[in-house]
């Protein structure tokens, strides 16, 4: 291969940049010139294409976001959309190309592979940690990092006031960053997505804490759980003092943590390296600390998690 492309599809992810970085380096110390598509599949469809070069990712590898900026395709959805990122893709002479970004992004890039035999490889790039294959997705590490630093701040005024706080953290279908913030933050109680609590047992265990002194309260509340306000209401008319903190898309953002700087760069080599020895549509995982290939069709799943242990914990160290 003598020309490949690198795209950032679906929601942004600290990391991204980290990744995009490690394949223009990669592919060029390899002799292989590599293409940046804007906006995602967007940019194959709009042929938003140019050439990058070292010096062109130089110093992105503490930027949040993306530089190849990204965007949620509808168009790369249906047929005549797909067609015509393969004829540009053609017309550019470009190989295969590198996709950073979550399942969905990954469910385009598996149909476009089974449509026209194209070469594509992707990296996962989400903070909601939720592609399967992976233990670990680009900007997770960040996200986590970010609802923590929010959490901690939050307890000083929850223990400065006796307030309870509800605070809702990212993951519209993943729980991950509830679970991981919350035990990292010593959340006293955790509300999942899709869960249903009983709130009784919610005011029986701020009462038993109560007994034993405790009066700041942090519950972490996962924004796929829909019950933020709903919890909030319902507290409140158990006359308790509450407030509501949603972190939202500050989770999002930020110069990226190490670890997912790091991924960012190990990721992208292994992305490249794959296109290189002729995987055609697999996706790079990280596994017992190393990255691992594996095919697409697995990475398009939804990561399902079993946090019985960790929910557990967050109950035994409130
Ligand atoms: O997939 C990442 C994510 O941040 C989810 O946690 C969140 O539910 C969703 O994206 C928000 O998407 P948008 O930025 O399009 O509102």
């Amino acid at each position: 291969m003598k020309r490949i492309a690198v795209l950032t599809s679906g929601g942004d992810a600290p990391g991204m940049n980290c990744a995009i970085r490690s394949v223009v380096r990669c592919g060029s110390h390899l002799g292989v010139e590599v293409v940046g598509v804007a906006r995602g599949y967007q940019g194959l469809i709009n042929r938003d294409f140019r050439v990058m070069g070292s010096r062109d990712v130089s110093n992105i590898i503490a930027q949040g976001g993306t530089v190849l900026k990204t965007a949620r395709s509808a168009a790369f959805e249906k047929k005549p959309g797909r067609e015509k990122a393969h004829t540009h893709l053609r017309q550019a002479g470009i190989e295969g190309f590198i996709v950073i970004g979550g399942n969905g992004s990954f469910q385009g890039a598996d149909i476009f592979h089974q449509e026209y035999r194209f070469p594509v490889i992707g990296i996962p790039g989400t903070i909601d940690n939720d592609v399967s294959g992976t233990q670990r997705t680009l900007g997770f590490d960040t996200a986590l990092n970010t609802a923590m630093d929010a959490i901690d701040k939050i307890r000083d005024t929850s223990s400065s006031m006796d307030r309870i706080f509800l605070i809702e953290v990212m993951g519209r279908h993943s729980g991950a960053i509830a679970v991981h913030s919350a035990l990292a933050g010593g959340a006293e109680d955790i509300v999942m997505p899709d869960e249903m609590r009983d709130i009784a047992s919610i005011c029986a265990k701020i009462e038993q804490g109560r007994k034993i002194g405790k009066r700041s309260w942090i519950i972490i509340v996962a924004e796929g759980s829909g019950w933020t306000q709903g919890l909030a209401a319902e507290l409140i008319r158990s006359e308790y003092d509450v407030r509501v903190t949603v972190i939202g898309h500050i989770q999002r953002g930020g110069s990226p943590s190490a670890f997912d700087r790091f991924l960012g760069a190990v990721m992208g080599k292994a992305a490249v390296d794959a296109l290189l020895q002729g995987k055609t549509h697999h996706a790079i995982g990280w596994r017992n600390d190393a990255t691992w290939l594996y095919p697409l069709s697995q990475a398009v799943e939804r990561k399902e998690e079993d946090y019985a242990d960790f929910l557990e914990l967050i109950q035994i160290l409130t």
